[in-house]
């Protein structure tokens, strides 16, 4: 690829200028000034831009914890996005993994991987999404049989099983969900078919993929080699 683009997509900064600066001798190649914003560079060539090494990192895969109040876009002239959270990259490639509701908090997968978020959003591949819920009037057992054979929406849309556990009942009541899918506002819709309607609602996890109890809304990390491992397993 082209220098500028390499150094642009590693966030140095707009490929107008990138290109000033290598006009201007700032960028060395394999020990070598170029002044040829064009020349064709590979993810393995050694780049330093002002004596500083920029690495080319192919895949990214970011953690994190969403807050409530931000969409799940990578950007917006308006809204803050929750790609906009991920304050230490400024490449432009970033994506959420599938989308949370602007009031939905919780574990949200960033990454420029499309193959594997596909796989993580295809229906085929069946990955368990668990949330926690906490919904208004009391769960009862006929909820969580329903739950459990298949919900359909008064728009006639059939939902898969998913299962429907209590954790306590108060003026609320808490609940844990796992689906399989990952319909428009599905959660939030199966309940209030059977009358319940989600006052708080927060992802867990996705697939093998818990998350971390070290984040507070709004912080991410990078995920581990080992966590990459495991949802490329799916
Ligand atoms: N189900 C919902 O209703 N909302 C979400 O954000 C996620 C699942």
């Amino acid at each position: 690829m082209r220098l500028d683009k390499y150094l642009s997509d590693m966030g140095a900064g707009t490929r107008s200028e990138l290109k000033k600066a290598i006009k201007a001798g700032l960028v060395t190649v394999d020990s070598k000034t170029i002044t040829d914003p064009g020349i064709h560079v590979s993810p393995d060539s050694v780049v330093l831009f002002q004596g500083r090494p920029v690495a080319y990192e192919t895949y990214v895969y970011y953690m994190l914890h969403k807050p409530a109040g931000v969409i799940s876009a990578s950007e917006d002239p308006r809204e803050t996005t929750v790609v906009d959270l991920i304050t230490e990259q400024k490449r432009k490639d970033l994506f959420p993994v599938g989308r949370l509701d602007r009031d939905t908090e919780g574990l949200l997968i960033i990454t420029n991987d499309g193959e594997m978020s596909h796989r993580l959003l295809s229906p085929r591949h069946h990955v368990d999404k668990i949330y926690y819920a906490r919904v208004t009037g009391e769960v009862t057992q006929d909820d969580i049989q329903a739950f459990e054979s298949g919900i359909v929406l008064p728009d006639g849309l059939e939902c898969l099983p998913a299962v429907l556990r209590v954790l306590g009942q108060s003026e609320y009541c808490d609940t844990e969900v796992t689906i399989r899918e990952g319909k428009f506002h599905q959660i939030k819709r199966m309940f209030l078919a059977l009358g319940h309607e989600v006052v708080y609602l927060k992802r867990l996890s996705m697939g093998p993929l818990t998350l971390d109890p070290d984040l507070a809304p709004g912080e991410y990390r990078r995920l581990t080699s080992e966590e990459v491992s495991l949802l490329k397993s799916v």
